[in-house]
């Protein structure tokens, strides 16, 4: 099981400016657990534009979910590929990192110092600009006082204007406990807000998770995925060679975010999904029709603890899906006759070595259920969505 890394104070004790460095070089941010998947997305898409493999550090600083990424190639063309991807959420380009104890003076001015000494080429070119801040640990300044001091040093150096909303650049300054992370965000919105949703409940998963689902998953070139095969413009799953139809379900579908991230992913595939309540089943299809993949997906109404009522005995190739977490079924949610009559019913209808990908809230309870029946556990580990912690489960039907 993967060990996930926190978001932690750095040890680096001095100021680190990143604007001498001839390579290409970008922070990709995803959730945290999930790095290793950006990270390999990130050499396919830069091995399929003819581009050098990247250096990657995981979690640079201590800032969880981050990866730090330098590449022998031109920035433009680093930042290009970075926009393909499916699994971050947001592209940086770092201009330094300032270890605020270390500084002589107290930190806000330690900030503006040094803003006033680093070279940001994205607000050389940009005719207004803002400050995005956040602050992690005690301090005796808010984060509005340290995007003050920042906005005001950097208009004093760029003779560029303030504002909030229509900006050329994004000037990230984040304060982790005693050290600070200055870097222009070059993606407005997140990579992961990708598809039309004429209804978004809460609970919808990002896409870039649903990505990782189907990464994870890593079916076999037989199944019609070949997650590494590299062909320019190739889709990152390929179609397989024999072109047999595949069909993935999601029982859980809500508003079918992971339908569409598979509808995009995987060329040859027949999506379905399924969820016990009308309403749900309403927002899938409008989210569908929205994202013009009708032709793609079908989604029924149907309880995902009795999928034999539902699906034909093994028509399956793979489930991805993520079931109800806490909040959604009650306080009395029996977690456990969820999981064990899922795990049960998609047994029957998963073909012979099958897989299922899975969030799983109650590990607990997932853990005794899936020992009832005879799934081989083939990944586990542990991500961060936002403060809470699920696993993601990979379980393959045995052959018996
Ligand atoms: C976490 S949400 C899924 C969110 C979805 N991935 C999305 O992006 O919108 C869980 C869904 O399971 C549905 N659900 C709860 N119990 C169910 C059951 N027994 N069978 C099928 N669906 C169920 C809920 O209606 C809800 O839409």
């Amino acid at each position: 099981m993967s060990i996930l890394p926190s978001i932690t104070s750095s040890n680096v004790s001095s100021n680190v400016s990143f604007a001498a460095s001839p390579d290409a070089h970008l922070i990709l941010t995803t959730n945290p657990g999930l790095e290793d998947i950006a990270i390999a997305e990130l050499q396919l898409q830069l091995q399929r534009a003819a581009l050098p493999a990247a250096r990657c550090e995981l979690s640079p600083y201590g800032m969880a979910g981050a990866i730090d990424v330098t590449c022998e190639c031109a920035q433009a063309e680093l930042v290009a590929v970075g926009r393909t991807m499916r699994s971050i959420h947001h592209i940086h380009h770092p201009v330094g990192w300032i270890a605020l104890t270390h500084t002589s003076g107290e930190p806000l001015r330690a900030i503006a110092d040094f803003l006033h000494e680093a070279e940001i080429p994205e607000m050389r070119v940009a005719n207004c600009f803002r400050v995005t801040g956040k602050r992690v640990g005690q301090h005796a300044f808010t984060s509005v006082d340290v995007q003050k001091v920042a906005g005001a040093a950097l208009v004093a150096k760029y003779d560029c204007g303030v504002n909030l909303t229509q900006y050329d650049a994004n000037i990230l300054v984040n304060v982790y406990h005693d050290h600070c992370f200055i870097a222009a965000q070059l993606t407005d919105n997140p990579l992961d807000a990708r598809y039309q949703y004429v209804y978004r409940p809460k609970v919808s998963l990002k896409s870039n998770v649903a990505y990782a689902l189907l990464h994870l998953a890593d079916l076999r070139p037989d199944n019609g995925i070949a997650a590494h095969q590299c062909e320019k413009d190739a889709p990152i799953f390929p179609k397989a060679e024999d072109d047999k139809p595949r069909v993935l379900l999601d029982p859980f579908c809500g508003s079918a975010t992971i339908l569409l991230e598979a509808a995009a992913c995987l060329p040859n595939y027949q999506i379905l999904g399924s969820d016990r309540y009308e309403q749900a089943v309403g927002w899938a299809h409008d989210n569908v029709a929205a994202n013009k993949v009708t032709d793609r997906v079908a989604v029924v109404l149907g309880d995902a603890r009795h999928l034999d009522k539902i699906y034909a005995p093994n028509s399956i190739d793979v489930i991805v899906t993520n079931p109800p977490f806490g909040a959604q079924l009650g306080a009395n949610a029996n977690f456990w006759d969820l999981y064990k009559n899922f795990l049960k019913s998609a047994w029957t209808v998963l073909k012979p070595s099958g897989r299922i990908a899975m969030l799983v809230w109650k590990r607990g309870a997932f853990n005794r259920a899936v020992k009832q029946f005879d799934y081989e556990i083939r990944h586990v580990r542990i991500m961060d969505m936002g403060g809470i912690y699920p696993g993601i489960f990979i379980l393959e039907k045995e052959v018996l």
